[in-house]
């Protein structure tokens, strides 16, 4: 049993704390926000994650978990002091490291023992050995010579099954410059070695390295399946069968190739950002990782083109939004496709009305303006579109007769592919998607989807036919 400290208690701080004391670990949690802490002792988790509050109840019940806002103390009481503070992106999409190198300073200062710091939170690499260098300075300022170890152990946790993947992860991580630092981050994870979860050890560069590796590829696979939903969109093809027949090759694999308005949330656009940034200041900038954020930022804008190609003006016109989390299962709004969307159509005159099942609350810390409803139907009445921008179950069956009756015009911008096109058509609903082909079938005039390429297509058209090629 292992004696942890976590410094933040966000999505990976809590996760992370309630898990490892699900694992017979003893675990101090530690917020500076007394507010946080004061919550969290009250058994209210300060944000929404399915099952987290149940882990936490289980384990503060056992006395494994315990909260407190006093730095000094949980680290004096911890041999192990996990790293999960906020690395948000600065100004130039490089990742601030203050809360990183403060909670290290923190350390440092008050440690009189051996210690293991893991570095937990997304930090760019090469931050380890700026963590182990500062350690050591401060240690030589206050002239102790105390040993310590600097680890790395990114987490993969996804917003909405964050405890079923810190629970059932596909790896554990362990990046260590030290075989007792390798021993001590092994047992404490050794329940999941039981369960022949698969152990990477090796350094830790390499460890900060994998963390972004693995975000940065699966963002890069939504860009390229969303620039095929452009191509689709030009030709007349559907997304979800292009996405659907390259998954059953094995080697590429059918996760992440859902088409949609890009991709938000708190950590692919943040790391993304991030890698970019300091792959360019390590000399080998990542040109796929700089067209993966350039094609997002596009497919992302994409959105209110579709809204103007079905509506027109929007000046004075009303738009339902159906969902403001950047994702479902979550009230996290950060970067939500949904909230620029609303600000963009806002922009342009539009009145909006919108419901979301949870992310109303969080959301409306970041809007203006916008009349928020207690369920679909009630955004949709007098709409002249509705815009379905989170994948929410309960978004997938809506009664089409009632929502028709309700809106104004019966226009469907559906950036989550989760209806068929076909279906909404015969119910009497125009329906553009994300790369679900012509509207009208096969020999339909190119869907209006996103007007460039309707227009590049038939000028291409034109053109192919003058010279007696095939359009
Ligand atoms: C992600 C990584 O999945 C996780 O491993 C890492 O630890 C943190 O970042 P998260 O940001 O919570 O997790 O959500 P995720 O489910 O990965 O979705 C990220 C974004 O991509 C969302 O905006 C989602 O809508 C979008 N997405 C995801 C797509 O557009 N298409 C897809 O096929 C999958």
């Amino acid at each position: 049993m292992e004696k942890i400290a976590i410094l933040g208690t966000g999505y990976v701080g809590l996760v992370t704390g309630a898990g490892l004391a699900d694992f017979g670990n003893h675990v101090t949690c530690v917020d500076l926000d007394e507010n946080k802490i004061a919550k969290l002792k009250d058994g209210k988790i300060p944000f929404y994650e399915f099952s987290l509050g149940e882990v936490v109840q289980r384990n503060v019940d056992n006395e494994r978990l315990v909260f407190t806002s006093d730095l000094a103390k949980a680290i004096k009481g911890a041999r192990t002091i996990f790293i999960a503070v906020g690395t948000p992106p600065g100004k130039g999409g490089e990742a601030d490291l203050s809360q990183v190198f403060g909670a290290a300073r923190t350390i440092a200062e008050t440690m009189t023992s051996y210690k293991l710091v893991v570095q937990k939170s997304t930090v760019p690499v090469g931050t380890g050995r700026n963590v182990h260098e500062l350690i050591g300075k401060v240690l030589k300022e206050r002239k102790k010579n105390v040993p310590y170890d600097v680890a790395s152990n990114p987490e993969f946790l996804r917003e909405g099954s964050a405890v079923e993947d810190f629970m059932r992860p596909d790896r554990v991580v362990i990046g260590t410059w030290s075989k007792k630092a390798e021993q001590i981050l092994t047992e404490i994870y050794r329940p999941l070695y039981l369960n022949e979860t698969p152990m990477v050890r090796t350094n830790v560069q390499t460890a900060e390295l994998i963390k972004y590796a693995s975000n940065a590829f699966l963002a890069t696979k939504i860009s390229f399946i969303n620039e095929m939903s452009n191509i689709c969109e030009a030709v007349g093809g559907d997304v979800k069968v292009v996405a659907k027949a390259m998954g059953q090759d094995r080697r590429i694999g059918p996760k992440f190739l859902h088409a949609g308005p890009g991709y938000g949330g708190s950590c692919f656009p943040k790391d993304t950002l991030a890698l970019a940034d300091f792959s360019k200041a390590l000399g080998v900038p990542s040109a796929i990782v700089n067209a993966t954020i350039a094609v997002n930022k596009r497919q992302r804008q994409s959105m209110l083109t579709k809204v103007e190609s079905l509506v027109g003006d929007l000046e004075g016109k009303t738009i339902a939004v159906l969902g403001l989390s950047f994702k479902p299962q979550t009230d996290d709004v950060r970067d939500s496709v949904a909230l620029e969307l609303i600000k963009g159509m806002q922009k342009k005159g539009a009145v909006v009305r919108a419901y979301d099942p949870i992310a109303m609350e969080t959301a409306a810390l970041e809007l203006k303006n916008v009349d928020f409803t207690q369920d679909a139907y009630e955004a949709a009445k007098g709409a002249d579109a509705l815009v379905i921008a989170t994948e929410w179950n309960e978004f997938r069956q809506l009664d089409l007769g009632t929502l028709k009756k309700a809106m104004k015009s019966a226009r469907v911008v559906d950036c989550r592919n989760i209806y068929d096109p076909a279906k909404l058509r015969d119910a009497g609903f125009q329906y553009l998607g994300v790369g679900r082909g012509f509207d009208g079938g096969p020999n339909g005039a190119p869907a209006a989807a996103s007007g460039g390429s309707k227009a590049k297509a038939s000028k291409k058209a034109g053109k192919a036919k003058k010279k007696g090629g095939a359009a």
